[in-house]
């Protein structure tokens, strides 16, 4: 080995040290503009899975930098409200996870039939399938009436669609499975109409649904629930925002309430572990004792 060769690798390592170094400044430059004009915070966000979709956005926007990107976005309400929709992730599906939504349709919905009335909060409802799959559930086990579901969202743009039930028709082969899988005894098809390439569900699943834009790293709690699902949003969250939206979720379920997360999360590791039981370990059901 050469003497010149740790020197040159030592030159670079340094160089690629401090070009990370300049991108986490710029990205906390970012994120503060954002929070400080438009009160969306996103400081404290999973870094990996966020620096991925800023240099997303910003090829889709032809910025060079992210400081390039920063000077789009704070000058420009609609760049800004563009790069909230590209962080915002909506990928959802009706009954996803079907074993979930079977387990909670044989262990939850006899719990809930004993209450005479129900709450229901999907926080992070995305295009509303999760909160639609909720809905037949409970029309189905004859509990609907009594109900009350929460649908919140911090994007406005994938509320609307919740709020409409339009759904491609395309998507239905994969629902139906998905339905059928989850315990359905219907028709899927009863639930919907067909119009050229959309489907629209019945305005009788909607009658009890609230619609309301929640941003759950910066809104407080807002009712008591029975039911809490959140499920694939803080998988994009940091530890500390973990912890900050379980203190919240905490704060609004009732004594003996369910809180649902998604296949990849978890109640363990954070502050809230010795505040619920697992109902099912593995469909990441959890009833809060304390
Ligand atoms: C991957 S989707 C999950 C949808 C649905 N819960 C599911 O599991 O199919 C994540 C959703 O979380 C929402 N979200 C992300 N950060 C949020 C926040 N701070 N407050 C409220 N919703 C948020 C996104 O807008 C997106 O619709």
């Amino acid at each position: 080995m050469t003497s010149w060769e740790p020197t040159e690798a030592g030159a670079e390592s340094g160089r690629l040290a401090q070009d990370e170094e300049r991108e986490l400044i710029e990205i906390e430059l970012l994120l503060e503009g954002m929070h400080r004009l438009y009160g969306y915070d996103f400081r404290n966000y999973a870094l990996p899975s966020l620096r991925r979709r800023i240099w997303h956005y910003a090829h889709a926007e032809g910025a060079k930098t992210i400081s390039a990107l920063q000077e789009r976005v704070l000058h420009n309400r609609s760049a800004f409200e563009r790069f909230v929709q590209n962080l915002s992730i909506p990928v959802t599906e009706m009954f996803r996870d079907p074993s979930l939504f079977r387990t909670f349709r044989e262990q939850i919905i006899p719990v809930l039939r004993t209450y005479p009335y129900i709450r229901i909060w999907h926080a992070g409802c995305s295009t509303g399938e999760e909160v639609y799959s909720m809905a037949i559930m409970l029309h189905e086990e004859g509990l609907y009436d009594k109900a009350r579901i929460y649908a919140t969202d911090m994007n406005d743009r994938s509320l609307q669609q919740a709020k409409e039930g339009v759904y491609g028709i395309e998507k239905m082969k994969l629902y139906t499975t998905n339905y059928l899988e989850a315990g359905g005894t219907k028709a899927f098809s009863e639930y919907y109409t067909a119009k050229y390439n959309s489907v629209i569900f019945h305005p009788y699943l909607r009658k009890n649904i609230i619609f309301a834009e929640h941003n759950l790293a910066t809104d407080r709690s807002f009712n008591e629930f029975n039911v809490i699902f959140c499920r694939n949003v803080m998988i994009y969250f940091n530890d500390e925002l973990r912890n900050q939206v379980h203190g919240l979720f905490h704060e609004s379920l009732s004594h003996f309430g369910v809180l649902v997360l998604g296949s990849k999360e978890s109640i363990h590791f954070t502050e809230f572990s010795d505040a619920y039981e697992p109902l099912d370990r593995t469909e990441k059901i959890y009833r809060k004792i304390k």
